[in-house]
C-alpha cells in the first residue's frame, strides 16, 4: 500500500497545532503554537481568548506544518481534526478552518477524538521505533488538565476499541497540578514548575493522606448494562466479556470491584490548609508579584523566591499525586490482567511519574510505555495518527458534524 500522508488538526483547548503523519507511523513535521503568554495573567486558560488565539495563528500553523514536511495542500491525502473533549469554542476553529480546507481541497476529512490521540501519540512512537509487537491487553491511563482516565485498549480488525474503567471524580491530576501552582504563586501552567521544583524539595516532608474515593460511584452500582459517566456524559457498556484474542476476561462486576477511580481535590485542599496554618499568604503574594514581572522565568528565578518549607510542600503534593496515579493504575493493570501500559497526556511528562511507573511496572514485569515529551502535551501528531486507522477504514466524517465538548471514548 502506498504511504498515506494524514495533515492532523489540533485546536482543544491552549495549543494551536498541525502536523503531517505518514501512514500512522513516521511524524513527517509537527508545529505546536503555545498560548501560555496569552492565558498567564489570568492563572488559567481563558476560553474566548483561546479561540480568538486559534483563529489568529490557524493558518499559519498549518502552512508552517505542510512546508516542514516538504508538502503542499494536494500533496496531502486526508484531513483529521479534533472533534472534542474541549472548549467548544476552541474545537469550533479548528473544525470550521478543516472543513473549508477539505470542501475546497475535495479531500476526505476524519474527526477524531482527542483522547483517542494521546492513546495513538504512545502507539505511533513505538511504530516509529520499529516496535509492532505491542501484547495486548493494552490499559491506557490519559492524565492531562481535564482527564485521568484509564481505558482498556483493544485493536479491532483495523480500529481501535476502548472501555473506560476509572475517571477523576472531581479535578483531574493536571487541573490540581495547575490550581495548587496558581494557590502559591507559581503562575501558569503549574504542571512543568511543579515538575522541576520538586526536585529540591523533601517529597517525604509533609504527609497527605492517599485520597479516599469515600462514596461509591453511582452511577457504577447501577445494574443495567448501560451507564452514564456522571463526569464526562461518557456512556459505557459492559457487554463484553472475551479480550480480542478471545481469552476470558476477568468478570468486574461493579458492585463488587470498586472502579478505579481518582480525586484529587482533596490534596488541593489540604496544601490550601497548610498554607494557611503556616500563615504562607504573605510571601506568596510576593512570589506572585516577583514572576508576574519576569516574562519567562527561569529555574533560578523560582528558587529564588522559594523557602525550604515551600519547596517541601511542593514535592509532598508531587509524591502524593505520583503515588495515587501509579498505585491505581497498577492495581487495575492486575485486577484486570493487562500485557502492555500506557501513561500519555500532559502529566505524562512529569519526570517522578515517569520514573515511578517505570519502577513499579518493571517489578511487575509490565512494559510501561510514554509518548516522547512533545507528543505527551497537545500535538496534531496524535490526531494524525489516531486518523490514520479511520482513513483505512473509509470512516470518514459527515460534513455536518460539530464539536463535541464532552465526546466520549468508545
Ligand atoms: O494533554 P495536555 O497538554 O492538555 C489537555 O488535554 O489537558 O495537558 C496539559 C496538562 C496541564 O495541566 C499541565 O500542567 C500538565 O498537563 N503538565 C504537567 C507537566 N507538563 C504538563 N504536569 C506535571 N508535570 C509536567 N512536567
Ligand atoms: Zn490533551
Amino acid at each position: 500500500m502506498s504511504p498515506t500522508y494524514i495533515l492532523g488538526i489540533e485546536s482543544s483547548c491552549d495549543e494551536t497545532a498541525a502536523a503531517v503523519v505518514r501512514s500512522g507511523e513516521q511524524v513527517i513535521s509537527n508545529v505546536v503554537a503555545s498560548q501560555i503568554a496569552t492565558h498567564q495573567p489570568y492563572g488559567g486558560v481563558v476560553p474566548e481568548l483561546a479561540s480568538r488565539e486559534h483563529l489568529r495563528a490557524i493558518v499559519p500553523v498549518v502552512r508552517q506544518a505542510l512546508a516542514d514536511a516538504g508538502k503542499n495542500y494536494e500533496s496531502i491525502d486526508a484531513l483529521a481534526v479534533t472533534q472534542g473533549p474541549g472548549l467548544a469554542g476552541a474545537l469550533l476553529v479548528g473544525i470550521s478552518y478543516a472543513k473549508a480546507l477539505a470542501l475546497a481541497l475535495e479531500k476526505p476529512l476524519i474527526a477524531v477524538n482527542h483522547l483517542e490521540g494521546h492513546i495513538h501519540a504512545v502507539l505511533l512512537e513505538e511504530r516509529q521505533k520499529g516496535n509492532h509487537e505491542l501484547r495486548f491487553p493494552v490499559l491506557a491511563l490519559v492524565v492531562s488538565g481535564g482527564h485521568t482516565h484509564l481505558y482498556l485498549a483493544e485493536q479491532q480488525g483495523q480500529g481501535w476499541s476502548y472501555e473506560n474503567i476509572g475517571h477523576t471524580r472531581d479535578d483531574a491530576a493536571g487541573e490540581a497540578f495547575d490550581k495548587v501552582a496558581k494557590l502559591l504563586g507559581l503562575g501558569y501552567p503549574g504542571g512543568p514548575v511543579i515538575d522541576r521544583l520538586s526536585k529540591h524539595g523533601d517529597p517525604k516532608a509533609i504527609k497527605f493522606g492517599t485520597p479516599q474515593i469515600k462514596h461509591p460511584d453511582r452511577n457504577s452500582i447501577l445494574p443495567q448494562k448501560t451507564r452514564n459517566d456522571g463526569a464526562t456524559g461518557e456512556k459505557e457498556t459492559h457487554k463484553k466479556q472475551l479480550w480480542s484474542s478471545g481469552r476470558p476476561r476477568p468478570e468486574a462486576h461493579a458492585d463488587e470491584h470498586p472502579r478505579f477511580d481518582f480525586s484529587y481535590s482533596g490534596i488541593k485542599t489540604a496544601v490550601l490548609r497548610y498554607v494557611e496554618t503556616h500563615a504562607l499568604a504573605a510571601s506568596i503574594a510576593e512570589r506572585r508579584k516577583v514572576l508576574s514581572k519576569i516574562a519567562k522565568p527561569k529555574l533560578e528565578d523560582y528558587l529564588a523566591c522559594c523557602d525550604q518549607q515551600t519547596l517541601d510542600l511542593i514535592a509532598s503534593f508531587q509524591r502524593a499525586i505520583v503515588g495515587d496515579l501509579v498505585a491505581k493504575t497498577l492495581a487495575a493493570a492486575r485486577e484486570h490482567e493487562i500485557a502492555t501500559l500506557f501513561v500519555t497526556g500532559g502529566v505524562a511528562a512529569n519526570n517522578e511519574l515517569r520514573q515511578t511507573f517505570e519502577q513499579e511496572a518493571a517489578r511487575e514485569g509490565l512494559p510501561v510505555y510514554f509518548p516522547s515529551r512533545p507528543l505527551s502535551t497537545d500535538n496534531a501528531a496524535m490526531i494524525a495518527a489516531a486518523a490514520y486507522p479511520k482513513f483505512v477504514a473509509k470512516d470518514f466524517a459527515a460534513m455536518d458534524f460539530s464539536a463535541e465538548a464532552g465526546l466520549a471514548l468508545k
